[in-house]
């Protein structure tokens, strides 16, 4: 039986996978691209999916039943950790995302509260015991969580802004405040990933998304400092990713934060990371989403290039450098999954 789902997962994580083929699944593979949840979505909102334990776990499960994939990755959303400390969040009509407010000063950050996260965020841990008993051993599950540093973007900024100034500007000019700031929310951050541990998620990834709006200057201090903190506390059995919009050079402040796993964006060069990073450090991602909108022969050319730049290495998972999008096609998605199932270094 040729070896897949789970078992190559984990193994890869271990970095012993010596099965000829990386492990290969996609983030937000859930998302609008598939029919299926466009027609779930036209009965229910977004954020009432994300809240029903039992519709979360439905919409994490349909590509898995499209698509021969050795993981899934739990549908939520980074904002439900703002929402558990007292900040809403909805979506704009015209895209992007709205605070229910915005954090202005001091008072607001004293009114945030870290207590109680497990209890708030159970609609989460109810999706992923469910999700860990249908998937068994066949797929791997994922966990997430933004980091402290993009949590604080939106939180400040109140939504969705190019360039999130409000944040970078709070973060320089109101330091006591700002640290204080990201600080609770490392806290409730560090509860919510030993919640999704408990739960039985086998790796967690961290989204640093706004990490390439931190001055290079700053980056320790505004962003890797407190995602540090959360390695630090996180149960020690439990591989995390880190993903970030960083270049090839870039990745090496990633693997200062002690993480496991690097999500390698696409416009870093995955081949030439690994020579930075051996193994076991756990390399993940690198194929550009833009390569799921083309077709099917140009997904294969892509990603043979990469398979083959990564060659019986035995701690590679394959991934695109970003979420899928929704203009994907599913051609697209199949001949990604058929190109990696068949290759044999
Ligand atoms: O496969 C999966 O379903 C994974 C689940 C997942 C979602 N969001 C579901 C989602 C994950 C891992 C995320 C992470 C997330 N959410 C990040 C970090 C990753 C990244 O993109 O860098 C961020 C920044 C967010 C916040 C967020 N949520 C944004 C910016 C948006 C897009 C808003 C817009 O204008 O379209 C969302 C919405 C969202 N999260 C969707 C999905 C499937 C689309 C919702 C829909 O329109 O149906």
């Amino acid at each position: 039986m040729k070896m897949g789902g789970r078992n190559l997962f984990l193994d890869t994580l271990r970095g012993k996978n010596k099965s000829g083929r990386p492990p290969l699944w996609v983030m937000r593979q859930a998302g609008r691209y598939l029919p299926e949840y466009r027609s779930l979505k036209e009965k229910y909102s977004f954020i009432e999916m994300v809240k029903s334990p039992d519709l979360a776990t439905e919409v994490t499960l349909q590509p898995l039943r499209r698509f021969d994939l050795d993981a899934a990755i739990v549908f939520s959303d980074i904002l439900v950790i703002p929402e558990a400390m007292g900040q809403g969040y909805d979506f704009r009509n015209g895209g992007g995302i709205e605070m229910t407010s915005k954090l202005i000063n001091q008072r607001d950050i004293e009114k945030l509260s870290e207590e109680d996260i497990e209890n708030k965020l159970s609609y989460v841990s109810d999706a992923l015991k469910i999700l860990r008993n249908e998937l068994g051993n066949k797929h791997a599950l994922l966990g997430f969580c933004g980091s402290p540093w993009t949590l604080a973007c939106y939180m400040i900024q109140g939504g969705s802004a190019n360039g999130f100034p409000k944040a970078l500007d709070w973060a320089k000019n109101h330091q006591s405040s700002f640290n204080q700031l990201l600080e609770k929310i490392t806290n409730a951050l560090i509860k919510y990933i030993k919640m999704q541990a408990n739960c039985g998620v086998d790796a967690l990834q961290i989204f640093d998304s706004w990490h390439n709006l931190c001055p290079s200057s700053q980056l320790w201090e505004y962003s890797l400092k407190w995602i540090t903190k959360m390695i630090d506390h996180a149960p020690g059995d439990l591989p995390l990713i880190v993903y970030a919009n960083t270049s090839t050079s870039g990745v090496s402040n990633l693997a200062r934060t002690g993480t496991n796993a690097i999500g390698v964006h696409h416009g870093a060069e995955i081949a030439l990371v690994r020579q930075q990073h051996p193994v076991p450090m756990v390399l993940q991602g690198n194929l550009a989403p833009e390569i799921m909108e083309t077709d099917a022969d140009n997904v294969m050319h892509e990603a043979i290039k990469i398979l083959d730049s990564m060659k019986n290495d035995p701690a590679h998972i394959m991934n695109l450098g970003h979420g899928i999008k929704p203009i994907a096609k599913i051609e697209c998605m199949d001949a990604l999954v058929r190109t990696v199932l068949s290759y044999n270094a």
